[in-house]
């Protein structure tokens, strides 16, 4: 296993203290901080936009990794950009034009993320794969945090694992909802390289902790 990156997701923070949660991630090993935009369209949820993010960025040390769970997401490229996106993922089901968004989000000089829902099958990806940065793979259906890891995911990075390998792309698979000690080991030996986890750290009682334990998986020091 590669080293892997831990990206704790703000939706399950608490709002109303924010910068505990960005100082929380500052302090802690998180590598990315996950934002979730959902417009209430494509998800049946309505989260934040760029003022949040802004807002964030301001105070954030680490790459700031944002998920857009929205239709038509190629006309806010630019703005997400500015408000201090490092990692701009967009989702293949809203993208008409996919390779020309994907050629949009590099444009900014931001990296080019493409999420599949439970339902998208990878081989949809085949013949964009080698512009694509991060594949993110949602583990739930998106729009909410707390869910129940779907286990069919597992089988999906496997699949979109042997292909990044066989043709030997740099793009790295990043794993979406549900995400946890109890199951992050599976998912990074099916090939992850980035995980994403809400709940699992934000509603534990020691974040930071649970931050470090995810990290440690597959080293050494988790077997002392
Ligand atoms: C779900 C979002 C996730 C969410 C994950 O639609 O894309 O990023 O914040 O939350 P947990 O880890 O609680 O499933
Ligand atoms: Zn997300």
């Amino acid at each position: 296993m590669k080293n892997h990156l831990i990206a704790p997701s703000l939706l399950a923070a608490d709002f109303l203290h924010l910068a505990d949660a960005v100082q929380l991630i500052n302090e802690s090993e998180a590598d990315w901080f996950h934002l979730d935009v959902m417009d209430g369209r494509f998800v049946p949820n309505i989260s934040f936009g760029m003022p949040i993010i802004s807002a964030v960025n301001k105070m954030c040390n680490k790459p700031l990794d944002v998920h857009l769970m929205m239709v038509e997401p190629e006309k806010y490229i630019t703005q997400f950009r500015d408000a201090g996106a490092d990692v701009i993922t967009v989702h293949y089901e809203t993208c008409p034009h996919l390779h020309r968004t994907i050629q949009q989000i590099k444009d900014t000089g931001a990296k080019a993320g493409v999420a599949l829902n439970p339902h998208t099958s990878v081989d949809l990806l085949d013949d964009v794969l080698e512009s694509i940065d991060v594949v993110l793979i949602m583990s739930v259906n998106p729009g909410y945090g707390g869910q129940k890891f779907i286990y069919q995911t597992i089988p999906k990075i496997k699949k979109l694992q042997e292909k990044v390998i066989t043709r030997n792309l740099s793009t790295i698979i990043e794993v979406d909802g549900g995400v946890g000690l109890q199951n992050a080991e599976a998912v990074l030996q099916a090939g992850a390289r980035v995980l994403v986890a809400g709940s699992s750290v934000f509603k534990a009682d020691n974040p930071v902790d649970v931050i470090s334990r995810l990290k440690a998986i597959g080293k050494d020091t988790l077997m002392a």
